[in-house]
């Protein structure tokens, strides 16, 4: 195996996406090993958590920085003193310079609760509810500028049940995001994604998968057994 991937997570909370990656890091052959854990709040229960198992942390508290720039610069200087080749955001709550973002591009993965385009930026659970639809899910792409807008790695779809509030959905989502993430960085790690006009074009050599129904729907009209 060529050399695994040195991957920086910039968290700002609770971190379960972190603790997903860093688990699927420790499978020997998973092409990618967490770095260094960045957190812009140091009373992140992310960052304990990650403390507590030893692994290389950092607290940088934004509110201490003289602007934005001056943050980046500083997150910016403990990556490459770490040789982080890719960066994970994984519930980081900072809005990016421009410079940070030109400087990571290509190199920097995000994760976001809906399935992209739709559903941008705050809320994305309620808006899928407001929105009706009958199938959301997790997105993980590459970060550009425009927020939740970067060319898409992959995604995951999750039924909408009748019911349904924001957090019962951000619950069944967020164990799809565990699944998604590993799996999409593990893509890129291995180098397998190439981007080409804004997209993301993935070398799987597999033939075209059937198409994704509405689970729960489907369910009901097969009385069951699918
Ligand atoms: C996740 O839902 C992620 O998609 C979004 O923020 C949330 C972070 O959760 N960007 P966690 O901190 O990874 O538990």
């Amino acid at each position: 195996m060529s050399a695994r991937k040195r991957v920086g997570i910039l968290i700002s909370g609770r971190g379960s996406n972190m603790m997903a990656l860093v688990e699927a890091a420790q499978a020997p052959d998973y092409p990618a090993e967490i770095a260094i854990i960045i957190s812009s709040r140091p009373d992140a229960p992310g960052l304990k958590w990650a403390q507590d198992r030893g692994l290389q942390t950092l607290a940088l508290d934004h509110k201490k920085f003289a602007g934005r720039e001056a943050f980046d610069e500083a997150i910016h200087a403990a990556l490459v003193d770490h040789r982080v080749d890719l960066i994970a955001l994984a519930g980081f709550m900072r809005i990016q310079s421009a410079g940070f973002v030109d400087r990571w591009a290509g190199r920097q993965l995000n994760i976001h609760p809906s399935l992209l385009p739709l559903f941008k930026g705050l809320h994305p659970h309620k808006q899928a509810l407001d929105a009706g639809v009958k199938i959301s899910g997790c997105t993980v792409h590459f970060l550009t500028a425009e927020m939740d807008s970067g060319p898409i790695v992959a995604q995951a779809a999750v039924p909408v049940l009748e019911g349904d509030t924001p957090d019962s959905l951000s619950d069944r989502i967020l164990v799809a995001e565990h699944r998604l993430y590993p799996y999409a960085l593990a893509l890129v790690a291995s180098g397998r994604t190439r981007i080409e006009a804004g997209q993301v074009k993935v070398a799987t050599g597999s033939a075209a998968p059937d198409p994704l129904f509405s689970p729960q729907l489907e369910r009901l009209v097969n009385g069951g057994h699918t």
